[in-house]
């Protein structure tokens, strides 16, 4: 028998494909596959009616409540045109930041599928407060406008900053005050928690949140989301409406399978989501601590921040043709014009999987573009 013949090794391995640009970018996290995989023996009850749903309920209320119902579904956008339909009646509107990724960045989803007007309010920093709300209440009763039914905040926000949970509280007794619901897209909700050192239920059930949604696929899992239901009675018919919205899985199994390896399956534990969380938080803080090192010694000139680093994002300002240099090694987005002509802004994120060399050739890739 002849060998075959293979090309000969490269002296150098191709340096790794790193992403700074989204947390999306990172792969799956290893116990997430393992949990797949192990959900991948025999046959299942479609539809959630297997046990690692059921499982994953029993996750859901140890972490949300008691009251909490979990409904898996396949991504943020799906989970969040669900959970606000399902709080609305037909002629209901929601308020949210402009920067809300349901306004921005959603395709007008909620608008085309679910039929919902958002109500979207001016924002610097992607917060709202109960003022939005109150401003908005004086449209209800009256039948020339749509109803602001419902309240809706992004926790971590899409700009990287974070709501005290008394400022949820404040937000959600506006709200509630009025008869409106009060909707978490969380996204990156675990971001926001290990950021805050809370549970994830401090930050939700504990300050007045109506329903949710639960992001996973950002904080290491392949693809799998959940709305969250915090009060039974503000989504009456979620399940029909998740059906009616193509996100009813049939092999759930698997979508909850790693929801359930995220949040983990006993009191004990430190979960995975937190652990991938903090991760991503303290790459970013480190991120951000040598560039401001760099900015404080005189190292690097023309590089500026938008507002400070508190979860896994850092909004960069600098020059457009230093952000493209940037980019010719490190995929990145520029988000928006930066204060100065010629300056733009720029989103460098960091995720579950960023190691600190990941972080120290970017951080030389920052430098050597702004030399
Ligand atoms: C704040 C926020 N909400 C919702 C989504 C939607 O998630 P998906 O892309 O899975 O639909 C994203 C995705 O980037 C997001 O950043």
């Amino acid at each position: 028998m002849t060998s075959p013949s293979f090309p000969a090794a490269p002296d150098t391995a191709p340096a790794p494909f790193r992403s700074f640009a989204s947390d999306n970018h990172a792969g799956v996290h290893p116990e997430v596959l393992d949990a797949i995989l192990a959900a991948n023996a025999d046959h299942a009850i479609a539809y959630g009616d297997d046990p690692w749903t059921a499982r994953l309920g029993e996750a859901v209320r140890r972490e949300f409540g008691e009251r909490a119902e979990a409904y898996p579904v396949f991504n943020g956008t799906g989970a969040n045109v669900v959970g606000l339909s399902a709080m609305l009646p037909r002629w209901g509107a929601v308020i949210a930041s402009e920067l809300a990724h349901v306004h921005t960045d959603e395709q007008g989803a909620p608008e085309r599928v679910g039929g919902i007007k958002l109500l979207p309010v001016p924002s610097a920093d992607g917060k709202i407060t109960p003022d939005a709300v109150h401003a908005h209440a004086g449209a209800l009763g009256d039948v020339h406008h749509a109803q602001p039914l419902a309240v809706l905040i992004t926790q971590s926000t899409e700009v990287g900053t974070l709501y005290a949970p008394e400022e949820v509280r404040a937000i959600a007794d506006a709200a509630h005050g009025y008869g409106m619901r009060l909707y978490v897209d969380g996204s990156r909700l675990a971001n926001a928690a290990a950021a805050l050192g809370t549970s994830l239920r401090a930050i939700t059930t504990d300050v007045g949140v109506d329903a949710l949604s639960f992001g996973g696929t950002k904080n290491g899992a392949m693809g799998a989301e959940a709305v969250v239901v915090l009060d039974p009675a503000a989504a009456p018919g979620l399940a029909f409406v998740r059906k009616a919205q193509m996100q009813l899985a049939s092999k759930m199994r698997y979508v909850s399978a790693q929801l359930l390896a995220l949040l983990g399956e006993s009191d004990g534990d430190d979960p995975l989501w937190r652990r991938n969380a903090a991760h991503a938080n303290a790459a970013a803080a480190r991120l951000r601590s040598l560039l401001d090192d760099d900015v404080a010694a005189g190292r690097v000139r023309g590089l500026g921040f938008a507002g400070p680093t508190t979860v896994n994002a850092t909004f960069a300002i600098l020059p457009k043709p230093a952000a493209d240099r940037v980019r010719e090694t490190f995929p990145c987005y520029d988000v928006m014009p930066g204060p100065e002509a010629g300056t733009v802004v720029s989103r460098w994120m960091c995720a579950w999987d960023t190691t600190d060399d990941d972080v120290d050739r970017f951080v030389a890739a920052v430098r050597s573009a702004l030399s």
